[in-house]
């Protein structure tokens, strides 16, 4: 074969497609019951929107980015995640104020440059939700609520919800120190890129997925334990609310999440059908990031699913075939004059609202019954010289395989949709 899908994107075929489609209209719904409103920002961005938002020590920005010059020589990055674009976005827009509460959701393509594996690719798809202008511990709580019955809702079980509260600017000092501290006497034992997190940011170390480093993270000091008096309130309050809406949790003192935004509310939900990639959403609080983006002290939560690992577990629970392709009425016809009058009674059908199609391959009609089944054609309508001349055919119902004569002129009126 000449060409190739590029490393670490798939297709989308038509077989698929309609999981999709069933996922991505449960992400719609479930976000306006809770009253998101749709933003589509563009795919990519001015560089700096995702630098300083996302961090200079992630890997997600030294490592992970498509950036490329444009024709101007204007540096853009594929957006690796849709948070800084929408801060960007609200900013320009004038829709993050102080006391505006905007409550927003997307859907849409996401790039990163990492190895890919099961469950992780280069371009993948995201369903988010950013909620800005309240630090209301109650807003956690119903986001995390939010994420919850989205999974629920598309059918995902085997689920575990794991918090954690990641301070804020004023405690996050002192608690790199004490990481500094527990890690310096390890850092022989650490991996490369572990030794380059001491320096640069201790805490991304708890992120490190090396099985000889967990051994170390295992034992290393919990930022709980370090937070300050406020974050420890809202913390309590937020725990205090998911026990209110009877959303089970965990507290897992180890999440750190990938980007740098986060303040307060970390969380992560993940799946035990999963492998190594387990998490299906995270997210959490960012309430320094629409002033670090040029914008006043606004508060704001956010987070995002994975749809390819939504979609891996569905088509693992063999859901797909519930989720089946099918048109509605297959018209087979012998002979060019009943294709003309087949073709008739096709555009019918379609401005009937109803989904229907016809051979263009000249097929034999046992070879077009075929096609119709394929096709998953709940009827089809078998037109020959007979039909003609009486106006009538028959039409077969695929699934039970019964027949019944109907004249051309009854054959919409009888069709259920
Ligand atoms: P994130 O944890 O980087 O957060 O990504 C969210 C989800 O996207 C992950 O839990 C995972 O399901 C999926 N994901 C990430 N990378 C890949 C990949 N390479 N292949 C497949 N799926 C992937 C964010 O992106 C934040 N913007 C979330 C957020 C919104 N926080 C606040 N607001």
């Amino acid at each position: 074969m000449k060409y190739a899908v590029p490393r670490g994107t798939k297709d989308i075929l038509p077989d698929d497609t309609p999981l999709w489609q069933f996922i991505e209209d449960t992400c719609r719904e479930t976000f306006g019951l809770f009253n998101y409103r749709e933003i589509r920002t563009p795919i990519f961005e001015a560089t700096d929107v995702f630098t300083r938002s996302i961090g200079y020590t992630t890997d997600i920005v030294k490592k992970e980015m498509y950036t490329f010059p444009d024709r101007k020589g204007r540096s853009l990055t594929l957006r690796p995640e849709a948070t800084a674009s929408v801060v960007r976005a609200g900013l320009e827009n004038n829709l993050i104020t102080p006391d505006n509460l905007l409550k927003v959701y997307y859907l849409g393509p996401m790039f990163r440059y990492e190895r890919p594996q099961a469950g992780r690719q280069r371009q993948f798809h995201q369903a988010g939700v950013e909620a800005f202008g309240s630090a209301d511990p109650a807003l956690d709580a119903e986001m995390i609520q939010l994420s919850v019955k989205l999974f629920e809702r598309l059918g995902l079980k085997e689920l575990e919800v794991d918090i954690n509260s990641v301070g804020c600017k004023k405690c996050q000092p002192a608690y790199r120190e004490a990481l500094k501290k527990y890690f310096e006497s390890n850092l022989a034992n650490l991996c490369g890129d572990c030794r380059q997190r001491f320096e640069l940011n201790p805490l991304r170390i708890l992120d490190c997925k090396e099985a000889h480093c967990r051994k170390y993270i295992e034992q290393a000091p919990a930022m709980v334990d370090h937070l300050d008096a406020e974050c420890k309130a809202h913390f309590s309050q937020v725990v205090g609310w998911l026990d209110h809406l009877l959303v089970k949790y965990k507290i897992n003192d180890r999440l750190v999440r990938g980007l740098d935004y986060y303040t307060r509310t970390a969380f992560e939900i993940v799946s035990k059908q999963l492998g190594a990639q387990n998490a299906v959403c995270g997210g959490g609080r960012y309430d320094d990031l629409v002033e670090e983006m040029g914008g006043k002290s606004v508060p704001a939560i956010g987070f995002a699913a994975g749809l390819e690992r939504v979609v891996e577990i569905l088509k693992a629970e063999s859901r797909q075939s519930k989720i089946e392709n099918r048109i509605g009425l297959f018209i087979a016809t012998i002979g060019d004059e009943a294709r003309q009058v087949g073709f008739h009674l096709l555009t019918k059908a379609r401005e009937k609202g109803i989904s229907a199609d016809i051979d263009f391959q000249g097929k034999s009609l046992k070879a077009q019954m075929k096609a119709a089944d394929r096709l998953g054609a709940r009827y089809v309508y078998i037109i020959g010289d007979d039909e003609l001349k009486n106006k009538s055919a028959v039409l077969k119902n695929m699934g039970t395989a019964e027949q019944k004569e109907v004249s051309f002129g009854e054959l919409l009126s009888v069709f259920v949709k």
